[in-house]
């Protein structure tokens, strides 16, 4: 798509917010995405004082899991639970949606207990990939659980939603302007009813926005349009004559348009998802994370909004908080790498929540409990005859293990063929706990409690688990969070 002449400019973005500029904002109005897709996870109590530590008062889930809504019980802190994709069918028949509410939100509706705002229904169903197995099921499903709510009492203070990615609109592409967006055409008829609906049940719309997906996916777009420090070449809404220097704001005002021309211009809307990985591609990198969310959140803080709605609040979800060795690297190998905190619930780079730009670390989980300080590691005496047997073996690691740092241009990605060999065969060794069969290889790797990590690649140490050798499996199924932002061809 990109030609020289044309830029592509995906948009996204974001944020908004809105208020007064005195005031301190938004550690309150911030909310985290909490995925569970890791093979060894923190306890959620761990998690939640985590939270608290940080100040974050609002977090999005992807299930409706007892462990992380008993753990968040008493915390006060706002919670969207979430039904899976694959269970959207099941809710297109009421009496299985009313089963759900009761279960798993007026459950938890007691003194005490889990502050729940907000029902995702479904994660991105609309996604072009899905390739429309969604289409028929989401709105029925999202019908019958904002019903279910209000039957059992809480649809005042609970609400229905659907996060969408940021693919069902878009604008043509001989006017790719914000002004022009609409949803995308195949579905135009089924979100205008479903935003009505959203519209008269009180509910916001939520849009997953991803600048760094925009980078991704177009050799031509600019790099500084990604981020929120300014660009030399700005996109000009020749419409509306607004001059946008961020992807952020062109794709949140893009929707702004399209809800226009669905007839519900005023219908809030709340960023599900925004946030930028750092490893596994040249573009995913610790730097960049720390200068998006430098100017992501210095922008909530002042209380810019976007040119279409300026000076309103805009509720956001960072993605997300940990980084998940287990998901599906089918949208790129930066997946597993989203966190602003890494595996063990540590900061990863400075971050100051309040958007004020101080140069502070976000506080790390406390009292994480690591295996031994032991690796492992290719063997320097194999038999030269078992090394024809590597690349194999390597394979094997790599798919059971999280190799995605060995990627180009990634943090590990400087190593040799024999450094390569050890970093998976440790990945492999620390994903099951340790055990000494796991070292192996057919003679070609051996343990070590000398570090091998070297400048910028760690080889890391798993963290204990209450059940470390039974690794909390993928239960989940399609959890591609993330997915391409879409894309607006801005010719120049
Ligand atoms: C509650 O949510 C969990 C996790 O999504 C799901 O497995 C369970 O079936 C739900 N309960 C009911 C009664 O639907
Ligand atoms: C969607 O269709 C494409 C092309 O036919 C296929 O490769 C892909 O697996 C499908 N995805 C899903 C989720 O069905
Ligand atoms: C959705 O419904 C239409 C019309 O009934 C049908 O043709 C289509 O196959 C359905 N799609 C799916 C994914 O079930
Ligand atoms: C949207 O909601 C407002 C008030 O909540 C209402 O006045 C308006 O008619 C609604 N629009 C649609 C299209 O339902
Ligand atoms: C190391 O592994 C990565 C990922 O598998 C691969 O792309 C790269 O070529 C390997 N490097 C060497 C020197 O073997
Ligand atoms: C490597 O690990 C150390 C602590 O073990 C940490 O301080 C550092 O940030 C990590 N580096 C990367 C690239 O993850």
């Amino acid at each position: 798509m990109a030609g020289s002449r044309q830029l592509a400019v995906a948009a996204l973005l974001l944020v908004a917010a809105a208020g007064v500029c005195t005031r301190l904002p938004p550690a309150g109005a911030l909310g985290v995405n909490w995925g569970t897709m890791a093979s060894h996870q923190l306890p959620p109590s761990s998690v939640v004082r985590m939270l608290q530590d940080n100040g974050i008062k609002k977090v999005k889930l992807f299930d409706a899991d007892a462990g992380p809504l008993e753990a968040l019980a008493g915390s006060g802190i706002e919670v969207m639970v979430a039904i899976p994709n694959i269970m959207l069918d099941m809710m297109t028949d009421y009496d299985t949606a009313r089963d759900w509410v009761h279960k798993n939100v007026s459950a938890y509706n007691f003194d005490g207990g889990v502050n729940i705002k907000y029902v995702a229904v479904g994660n991105e169903p609309f996604l072009s990939s899905l390739n429309g197995t969604f289409l028929n099921v989401t709105f029925p499903a999202l019908q019958n659980i904002q019903r279910a709510l209000n039957e059992a009492g809480v649809g005042d203070t609970v609400k229905a939603t659907v996060p969408l990615n940021a693919d069902v609109y878009e604008s043509p592409k001989d006017n790719p302007v914000p002004s022009a967006g609409r949803f995308r055409a195949e579905i135009s008829g089924l979100m205008t009813e479903i935003v009505q609906f959203l519209n008269q049940s009180g509910a916001p719309f939520t849009v997953n926005i991803y600048p760094y997906l925009s980078l991704y996916g177009n050799a031509g777009f600019p790099l500084d349009f990604a981020f929120f420090d300014g660009t030399t070449s700005p996109v000009v809404d020749t419409n509306s004559g607004i001059s946008y220097t961020n992807v952020f704001d062109a794709n949140f005002d893009t929707l702004v348009s399209a809800l226009n021309a669905a007839g519900v211009g005023g219908l809030p809307v709340m960023v599900g998802e925004v946030g930028w990985p750092t490893d596994g591609d040249k573009q995913a990198t610790a730097a960049y994370a720390q200068r998006f969310y430098a100017g992501l959140l210095k922008k909530l803080a002042s209380n810019a909004g976007t040119p279409l709605r300026a000076n309103q609040y805009v509720e956001v979800y960072l993605f997300s908080l940990i980084d998940e060795d287990v998901k599906s690297v089918a949208p790129g190998n930066f997946e597993r790498h989203w966190g602003i905190m890494r595996y063990d619930g540590q900061p990863k780079y400075a971050m100051d929540l309040t958007g004020q730009g101080r140069n502070t670390a976000l506080v790390g989980a406390r009292g994480v409990e690591y295996l031994p300080r032991a690796w492992c590691v290719l063997n320097a005496n194999a038999p030269a005859e078992s090394m024809s047997r590597l690349g194999d073996n390597v394979d094997y690691a790599c798919s059971n293990a999280d190799c995605t740092a060995l990627s180009y241009g990634s943090t590990c990605g400087g190593l040799d063929a024999a450094g390569n060999a050890s970093y998976a065969f440790n990945a492999y060794f620390q994903v099951q706990n340790q055990e000494v069969e796991a070292c192996g290889f057919q003679g070609l790797a051996a343990s070590t409690t000398q570090d091998p990590s070297t400048g910028t690649c760690n080889f890391s140490i798993q963290i204990e688990t209450a059940s470390s050798s039974s690794s909390a499996g993928p239960g989940r199924p399609l959890l591609v969070s993330l997915v391409l932002a879409f894309v607006v061809v801005v010719t120049l």
